[in-house]
């Protein structure tokens, strides 16, 4: 099979991936294999359902009906994720006003990152205060509502983004897990470039809110306190490091420019730090899980970035090694072991936690069809 033929294969997987994974009701699994995953995310949603907003911009309606399959899979989706956040209203609300007396959130109270298929909670032990996943899923609404020429929005949608707005307003500089459920005692600048994102979004969408003095306090604060000693943006506040999760910042989250120089010199230095040649994006130097591997969401997250500098050669060089990945059916995987940043131990100790490593991973999927409509790689056509 030629390049072009192979990623075409691993384009048309990828959408077939993405609609036979999402359950009834709306939800999409992040990975139909590994029973950790067998949850739908804010976050990984978001850039599904945007991949599919994207592909459908494009014109081709995927199978027939009164709509494109893909802008229907994503209305779906944001159903969903409205209903989880409506479902919740009276515990949101006391988040809220807890924030504003100063209190610290009460879990029970927040939202998850994760729930089931039928709107559920997953059990107790996962790292579930995330805030990034509900700012993203704003963002994505919005972008998804653009391009479904949709307003007036539904009622319960209109409910569910004030409520998410007036819940990320209120609690924007509490500490939470970040996009990769970890070091839950920090405050994250990737999370904030999403929490930014999704309020600047949900005042598209429902003009009578307005988050100008918080989203320019946000800004303020990244730059004030976001920034490492070199002057890139710091993966947490006060830590000298960063994490590839940064490019979001930019892209999509428009808190900075992409060709910011601040932003230019932190995806400098995740090249150099965190990109091997010729393979993946590592999380960040001290990642550990499945020993610290290569990330092809990442690969093509930065891919995307570059397409919107207008590099295209290394975006394409990205493209090429996410593809170089895909098994014989085209499917992504999460990372891949080879390099990883830390030691082989860790990489069996996860997959004799776990299990081998999520694949087909939904989201390398969404991530593969956004590099791929953004314009790098071969361009999509069927
Ligand atoms: C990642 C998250 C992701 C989840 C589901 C976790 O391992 O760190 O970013 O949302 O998997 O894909």
């Amino acid at each position: 099979m030629n390049d072009r033929a192979r990623s075409q294969r691993i384009y048309q997987r990828s959408l077939a991936v993405i609609l036979e994974n999402q359950q009834p009701g709306g939800a999409y699994l992040a990975c139909p294999t590994m029973p950790d995953y067998q949850f739908s995310w804010f976050r990984d949603g978001a850039y599904i359902a945007y991949a599919l907003a994207l592909d459908a911009q494009a014109g081709d309606i995927f199978h027939a009906g009164s709509m494109a399959a893909q802008i229907e899979s994503a209305r779906e989706f944001h159903d969903w994720c409205a209903r989880v956040i409506n479902d919740r209203a009276e515990a949101v609300e006391r988040s809220i006003e807890r924030a504003a007396r100063g209190e610290p959130p009460v879990l029970a109270d927040t939202l998850n990152a994760r729930y089931r298929a039928n709107g559920h909670a997953g059990p107790d032990d996962w790292p579930e205060f995330q805030l990034d996943g509900v700012g993203t899923w704003l963002w994505s609404l919005a972008e998804y509502a653009d391009r479904a020429h949709m307003p007036p929005l539904p009622l319960a949608w209109e409910r569910a983004i004030t409520l998410a707005a007036r819940y990320l307003a209120a609690m924007w500089q509490v500490p939470c897990y970040d996009c990769w459920e970890e070091r839950g005692g920090d405050i994250h600048v990737s999370t904030l470039g999403a929490i930014y994102a999704g309020l600047v979004a949900s005042s598209r969408l429902v003009p009578s809110l307005n988050w100008d003095d918080t989203t320019a306090a946000i800004r303020r604060f990244v730059l004030a306190q976001g920034l490492t000693p070199g002057g890139e943006l710091a993966k947490s506040v006060g830590l000298d490091m960063v994490d590839a999760n940064l490019i979001g910042v930019a892209v999509p989250h428009r808190l900075l420019e992409p060709d910011d120089p601040v932003m230019r010199r932190t995806v400098a230095r995740i090249e150099r730090e965190l990109h091997a040649p010729g393979s993946g994006i590592h999380r960040h130097l001290e990642d550990v899980y499945y020993g610290g591997g290569a990330w092809v969401l990442l690969a093509l997250w930065l891919a995307w970035y570059y397409l919107e500098v207008g590099e295209r050669q290394r975006a394409d060089d990205l493209i090429a090694w996410a593809e170089s990945r895909a098994d014989a059916d085209g499917n992504l995987p999460e990372q891949v072991p080879d390099p990883m940043l830390a030691s082989a131990w860790h990489y069996d100790d996860w997959v004799r936690r776990r299990g081998p490593i999520a694949q087909p991973l939904v989201w390398s999927h969404a991530q593969y069809i956004i590099a791929r409509r953004k314009g790098g790689g071969a361009q999509p056509g069927r």
